[in-house]
């Protein structure tokens, strides 16, 4: 991305189940970087939450929660706008006409799909598997230039990109095409239980992962009980210490310690002696981290919302009207 310039920023994140470190040093933390930079637009995408079955009284309250996790990152609603996907209907509609427009053959390339829909292939809903054409949908709807995501996500960005291509080709230039923003570290943070697979709010076990509402010393336990590699050295080495590199990449990114220094720092020292740092290091984030969730009220979080939509509405609009001119649909 051209440095220096403003440019606009989307992204967004589903309120479903528990939102984890992951999710917060893979993508929410990149955000509050650039939006000193840029113009940054941070959905809460409800709609992409139901795709799996949700009880719908957990859903209104994790819909809140997850723009309090915006707000305690660091987000801050003066620059960058906040709102809740389903409050701008354009994003649907949109969604519709790329359906119009992407191919089977494009969405059964979709690993994610495969990962979360598994053996139930033929029972889930259709919205699991259409869900990239919604996000492509969020994404092209505000002339988007890069979307920071983690890596798990890069597969949907580039899909989006293709549908754009494909849609301005055969019907005029009409979207720009976003670029990918994926951090050079801490993109796909692992599971403590398991450094093989992602950390992830669906995961089996809540010991896989540290959701930022833990409670701190709950979370000192689950690093304390984390899975660590054979050997006794703190190096980064993914393919050789799956385990450790994982905990240096948190540690580091938590403490704001480049991994070199860390190695350094620990030389010589045990699993144990850097597990409780880590520990301590990450209750002190949580507390930090909770205290300012807490001090947002519902209400308060509803109006932010509520003002976001208003404030880009229009941008929304007056993309998806040219859409529809482009497709023949309005006279
Ligand atoms: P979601 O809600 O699964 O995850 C939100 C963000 O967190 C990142 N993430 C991780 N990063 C590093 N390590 C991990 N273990 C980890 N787990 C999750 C995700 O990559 C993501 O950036 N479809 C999207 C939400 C979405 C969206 C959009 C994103 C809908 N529309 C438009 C960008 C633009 C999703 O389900 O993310």
């Amino acid at each position: 991305m051209e440095k220096n310039k403003e440019k606009i920023i989307f992204s967004g994140v589903q309120p479903s189940g528990e939102l984890h470190l992951g999710n917060y040093l893979g993508a929410i933390s990149k955000w509050v970087e650039m939006q000193n930079e840029h113009k940054c637009i941070f959905c809460v995408v409800d709609y992409h939450a139901i795709t799996v079955k949700q009880d719908p009284e957990i859903l209104r309250k994790k819909i809140i929660e997850a723009a309090k996790i915006y707000l305690a990152s660091g987000i801050n609603p003066e620059k960058s706008v906040i709102f809740q996907q389903s409050a701008i209907s354009a994003h649907t509609e949109l969604a519709w006409i790329l359906n119009c427009i992407a191919r089977i053959s494009d969405l059964n390339k979709m690993t994610q799909f495969k990962d979360k829909a598994g053996k139930k292939q033929e029972s889930v809903s259709v919205g699991l598997y259409d869900y990239p054409i919604l996000m492509a949908a969020d994404i092209l709807l505000y002339n988007t230039d890069a979307v920071p995501v983690g890596d798990d996500q890069s597969q949907h960005v580039e899909l989006c990109r293709l549908l754009a291509k494909r849609f301005n080709s055969q019907f005029g230039d009409t979207f720009k095409i976003p670029e990918l923003i994926i951090r050079k570290e801490g993109a796909r943070i692992m599971g403590l239980d398991d450094p093989n697979k992602k950390m992830s709010k669906s995961a089996g076990s809540s010991a896989n992962y540290i959701a930022l509402t833990d409670k701190p010393e709950a979370a000192m336990k689950k690093i304390m009980k984390a899975v660590t590699d054979s050997g006794k050295e703190i190096i980064f080495n993914k393919e050789k210490k799956p385990a450790i590199s994982n905990l240096l990449t948190i540690y580091s990114l938590l403490a704001e310690e480049p991994v070199k220094e860390l190695e350094n720092k620990y030389k010589g020292k045990g699993y144990g002696d850097f597990k409780k740092d880590l520990a301590e290091i990450t209750a002190e984030f949580l507390i930090k981290f909770q205290k300012k969730f807490n001090s947002f009220t519902d209400e308060e979080v509803k109006e932010i919302m509520d003002e976001g939509a208003e404030k880009i509405k229009s941008v929304a609009e007056e993309t998806l009207r040219r859409v529809k001119e482009r497709v023949g649909v309005i006279q």
